[in-house]
C-alpha cells in the first residue's frame, strides 16, 4: 500500500502499487579526453520495488551518480534497460523527482511559491496546490519559513525545502544524490530523521546515492554496494532494522554489526580503486611500496 496525495491535497492510503524501478544489465561509457572510450558502469542490475527505500553505496567515482542520472533521465544507457513501471526512460519526467547536493532552489520565490512550483507548471488550482505545498511543509516542520525567502533559511532548512518541493509532485519515485552531503554532521543527523519520518508517512520509493554508509543503514530496506571501475554491483545488504527508525537504533548490535560489515566491504574496494595510484605516488618519493605494503598503511 502506498500513500500519496489525492487531488485535495489531503494524504491518502491507495493500493496502487506504482513506482518500481528495474535496471538490467546496465551498460553506460563516457568518450575520454584522448577520444578513447571509459566504462563507467557495467552490467548493473538494480530493483526498487514500490515504496521501497533502497541506497547505493561505494568508492568515489565507481558510476553512482551515473546510475541515478540514467534512471532520471539525464543520460542514455549504451546497453540494458531502464523502466519504470515496466515503460522505458528515456528523459527527465515529474514522476522521478530528484534532489542533488547542491540547493536547487529559486531564490527569488518564498519557500512555499519554490514548493508549488511544479505544480504551477500543471496548471492546479491556487487552493489545491497551496493545500499540498502547506501540508507537505508541515510534515517537514517548514510551515512557520513558509513565507521566508532561501537565502534566509539554514542549509538544513534549505535542502529540506528541496525535498519537499520534489515530494509536491507526487513522485513516484525519488532520486537523490548526496542530499545531505554538504550539511554539518549534526544537521545531517536531523535531516536522516527527518527524512525517515517523511518517507514513512508518503511511502514513495527511494533511490538514495550516499558514501555515508551508517547513513544508508540508518535509512534504507536494502543496500547496494558497487564495485570501483567499472562500477558494478558487488552485493545486496538487506536492512532488516525495525521502524521507524529512531537515533536509538544506531546503538543496536544489529546496526553496529551491519555497518561493520559494510566498512570492511567498502574499504576493499577503495583501496583497490586507489591501489594503483597510491603504490604510484609512493614509488614515487623513493619508497618501494607493493600491494602488501599499501594495505599496511590502512
Ligand atoms: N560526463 C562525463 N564524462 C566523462 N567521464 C565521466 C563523466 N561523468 C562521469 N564520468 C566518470 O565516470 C565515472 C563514474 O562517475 P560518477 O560521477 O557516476 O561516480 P560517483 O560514484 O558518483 O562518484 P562520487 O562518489 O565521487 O560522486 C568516474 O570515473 C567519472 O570520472
Ligand atoms: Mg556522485
Amino acid at each position: 500500500m502506498a500513500r500519496i496525495l489525492d487531488p485535495q491535497g489531503t494524504l491518502m492510503d491507495t493500493l496502487v502499487q506504482s513506482g518500481r524501478i528495474e535496471l538490467r544489465r546496465a551498460r553506460l561509457q563516457f568518450e575520454q579526453a584522448d577520444g578513447t572510450p571509459f566504462t563507467a558502469i557495467d552490467g548493473v542490475d538494480l530493483t526498487i520495488e514500490p515504496g521501497e527505500f533502497v541506497s547505493v553505496i561505494g568508492p568515489s567515482g565507481c558510476g553512482k551518480s551515473t546510475v541515478l542520472n540514467v534512471l532520471a533521465g539525464f543520460s542514455k544507457l549504451d546497453e540494458g534497460t531502464a523502466t519504470l513501471d515496466g515503460a522505458a526512460i528515456e528523459k527527465p519526467g515529474p514522476e522521478r523527482g530528484v534532489v542533488f547536493q547542491q540547493y536547487s532552489l529559486f531564490p527569488w520565490m518564498t519557500v512555499r511559491r519554490n514548493v508549488e512550483f511544479g505544480l504551477r507548471m500543471k496548471r492546479m488550482p491556487v487552493s489545491k496546490r497551496e493545500t499540498i505545498a502547506r501540508g507537505l511543509l508541515g510534515i517537514a516542520g517548514l510551515l512557520a519559513f513558509e513565507n521566508h525567502y532561501p537565502d534566509q533559511l539554514s542549509g538544513g532548512m534549505k535542502q529540506r525545502v528541496g525535498i519537499v518541493r520534489a515530494l509536491a509532485a507526487s513522485p513516484r519515485v525519488l532520486l537523490m544524490d548526496e542530499p545531505f552531503g554538504a550539511l554539518d554532521a549534526q544537521t545531517r543527523a536531523v535531516m536522516q530523521e527527518v527524512l525517515t519520518n517523511m518517507w514513512q508517512r508518503l511511502r514513495t520509493s527511494v533511490l538514495f546515492i550516499t558514501h555515508d554508509i551508517d547513513e544508508a543503514v540508518f535509512l534504507s530496506d536494502r543496500i547496494y554496494v558497487m564495485t570501483a571501475r567499472p562500477g558494478r554491483i558487488k552485493c545486496v545488504v538487506p536492512v532488516n532494522l525495525p521502524r521507524p527508525r529512531t537515533p536509538e537504533i544506531t546503538a543496536s548490535p544489529e546496526y553496529v554489526a551491519l555497518v561493520q560489515r559494510l566498512r570492511s566491504l567498502i574499504r576493499a574496494e577503495s583501496l583497490q580503486a586507489m591501489g594503483g595510484e597510491l603504490a604510484a605516488g609512493l614509488a614515487g618519493i623513493g619508497m618501494d611500496v607493493g600491494p602488501a605494503g599499501v594495505e599496511e598503511l590502512f
